[in-house]
């Protein structure tokens, strides 16, 4: 795999830690996200075949989850928090990120519960998303994607663990036990209900390589933070072929926007992403949320909400909700969250049967 990809996969570690922050502080509720984080670093770790490198890695994966996970991946949450979690504001940020795209997805569901109905998500990552969202749906068949290394650490991660297997639908197997069988081993889980897609998106051509999508249901397509790391001529390769394959689907954007100040929020983002190596192509072109519903038209979607994270934190959010939220913790830097807010845009289009999301949309 190439460095660059490396450094791509990596960045699904900060969102599955800023989620297990706001977890914590009971932002959000996941039951599976404790042992996903296990299974994650124990297989993460197991497909290192450097032992230097290996213990580099396990000492930063358990820094980035704030020293809560031994060195084989097992929670240590006995320890007595407090420990030092993410910022407030970084924890209201993911906190509306992720309960906005729960809004979208939720009420599309519940407006799907007669037929059989699919969600797609592309970069998947460690989310675990499509497990909540198997538990409450009996209609729904859930499709996720990412690179082969992350399928295959989520997969094992899944099998590892009753709670995650029985999420899914899957049965035990017996798990590759050194780093060349592991590997090697397939990265691909199929349930009947369940399917995790190893495969590069940049490298989607043909429906083949997903057998599992059935083109003619109801599909919701999630991109979560993904297209944002891809060329923009990619991106819109996979989101044409979604558009020109499904016969009627939905598709869900949450990309971080650059803004178009001089001095710009997504020059210092960029400078700072650049620091680790990664990259993100679209970011300055597709700066507003107007361009990104410009480049979604150009391409033949029907944008029928398209907003920012501002404009949905204070337009989405029932009061008594943001009270108790506001609860949680002191946030001091509510001028700092708005700025941040205002720089992700979550974008919801349609095709086939047009569809539009009962909340407002600010353009
Ligand atoms: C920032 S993480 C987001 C993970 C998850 N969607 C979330 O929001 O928690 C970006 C994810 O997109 C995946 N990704 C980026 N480019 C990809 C590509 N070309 N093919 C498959 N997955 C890709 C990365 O591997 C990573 O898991």
């Amino acid at each position: 795999m190439l460095q660059q990809d490396q450094i791509t996969r990596s960045t699904d570690y900060d969102a599955l830690a800023c989620r297990f922050s706001c977890h914590l502080k009971k932002y959000l509720q996941d039951k599976y996200l404790e042992a996903i984080i296990s299974g994650t670093l124990k297989y993460q770790l197991l497909a290192i075949d450097s032992e230097y490198k290996r213990l580099a890695v396990r000492r930063q994966l358990s820094k980035q989850f704030f020293g809560l996970f031994d060195g084989t991946g097992k929670a240590k949450l006995t320890a007595k928090l407090p420990v030092v979690l993410k910022s407030p504001v970084i924890n209201r940020g993911t906190w509306i990120r992720t309960r906005a795209i729960d809004l979208v997805v939720d009420k599309w569901l519940a407006a799907k519960t007669a037929t059989p109905v699919q969600i797609i998500i592309l970069g998947c990552g460690s989310d675990t998303r499509g497990m909540r969202l198997l538990e409450n749906n009996s209609n729904l068949t859930v499709v996720e994607i990412d690179f082969e290394e992350t399928c295959r650490i989520k997969k094992y991660s899944i099998l590892d663990q009753e709670l995650l297997r029985s999420a899914v639908g899957a049965q035990p197997e017996p798990e590759p036990t050194t780093v060349e069988q592991f590997n090697a081993s397939s990265a691909a889980l199929d349930t009947p209900r369940y399917h995790l897609v190893p495969l590069d998106l940049r490298q989607l051509h043909s429906m083949t390589q997903l057998p599992a999508v059935d083109p003619s249901l109801p599909t919701l397509v999630l991109s979560e933070c993904c297209v944002c790391y891809m060329e923009d001529v990619e991106s819109d390769r996979v989101l044409q072929f979604l558009r020109e394959n499904l016969a009627e689907a939905v598709l869900v954007v949450y990309d971080p926007i650059g803004g178009e100040s001089p001095g710009n929020y997504g020059e210092i983002m960029l400078k700072n992403l650049s620091m680790r190596g990664i990259q993100m192509p679209s970011l300055l072109k597709y700066s507003t949320i107007e361009k990104q519903h410009e480049r979604l038209q150009k391409l033949g979607f029907e944008s029928t909400n398209v907003s920012d994270l501002s404009y949905i934190y204070s337009h989405w959010i029932p009061e008594d909700e943001l009270a108790a939220i506001n609860r949680l913790e002191l946030l001091d830097e509510l001028e700092e969250l708005n700025l941040i807010n205002r720089h992700y845009c979550l974008i919801v289009s349609s095709w086939g049967s047009p569809w539009h999301l009962p909340l407002p949309s600010q353009i």
